[in-house]
């Protein structure tokens, strides 16, 4: 679908407003990479509820995270988990005892992640546009996620790094940041299920609760 909307937009060019065009060139080159990095998960009373190192597998689907600071209060330190969101399954992993709990994934939805169906907003240029190294491009996406109540917005760079991603509910919000990205796995270990995980079985949801990456710093 996307890619016959690219080609009439390149048959076709002149006729299509541009800002249009421009969202449908981008949504052709909106999957994000597989990458390595740093992520600050902040609300926005200003609380730091997680800050650490991510490896994000974009073909597979896998996510892990690894959290070792977080304050006023100590609720993150050591989160770590480890998201198969294509199997809807994710774990939580204490490696000092070497066990780890498996739960069911809710909501798909992740700060990494532009989803199919996200819109383009604008494109813009942070820092200066005029001088050379002082500049970074970026899109803006964002939407509403299904069955929830909750929207995000996105900024990313051209090549779809995502630069901070910004959630937020009637009664909540957080701002991931993103940094020092590599744009590969570098540990492609991090991705296994440690071997201590094997053979769980699913835990019991508790009635009301739902689970999902966001869901895990509230
Ligand atoms: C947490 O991990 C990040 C990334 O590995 C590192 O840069 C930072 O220094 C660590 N912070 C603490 C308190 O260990
Ligand atoms: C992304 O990472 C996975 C896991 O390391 C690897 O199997 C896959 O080939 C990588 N994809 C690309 C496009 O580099």
């Amino acid at each position: 679908m996307r890619f016959v909307l690219l080609m009439l937009l390149k048959v076709d060019f002149l006729n299509f407003p541009m800002w249009f065009g421009r969202g449908i060139i981008f949504s052709f080159l909106s999957d994000s990479p597989n990458m390595t990095g740093l992520m600050n998960v902040i609300t926005t009373k200003g609380e730091t509820r997680a800050v650490g190192a991510f490896t994000y597998d974009s073909v597979g689907e896998k996510l892990r995270f690894t959290s070792n600071e977080s304050h006023p209060t100590d609720s993150s330190r050591g989160l770590d988990l480890l998201m198969f969101f294509k199997e809807d399954i994710f774990y939580e992993i204490d490696g000092k005892t070497q066990s780890c709990t498996k739960n069911k994934l809710h909501i798909s939805w992740h700060p990494l992640d532009i989803p199919n169906d996200a819109k383009f907003y604008t494109a813009m240029t942070m820092g200066s546009s005029s001088v050379e190294d002082e500049r970074l491009k970026i899109n803006v996406w964002g939407g509403d996620l299904p069955n929830t109540k909750a929207s995000y917005w996105t900024s990313a760079t051209m090549g779809c790094l995502p630069v901070s991603t910004f959630y937020f509910t009637d009664t909540t919000s957080f701002l991931f940041g993103l940094t020092d990205i590599e744009p590969e796995v570098k540990d492609p270990d991090l991705l296994t299920l440690p071997s201590f995980c094997h053979g769980k079985s699913v835990e019991d949801t508790p009635e009301g609760t739902v689970n999902s990456f966001v869901n895990e710093f509230m």
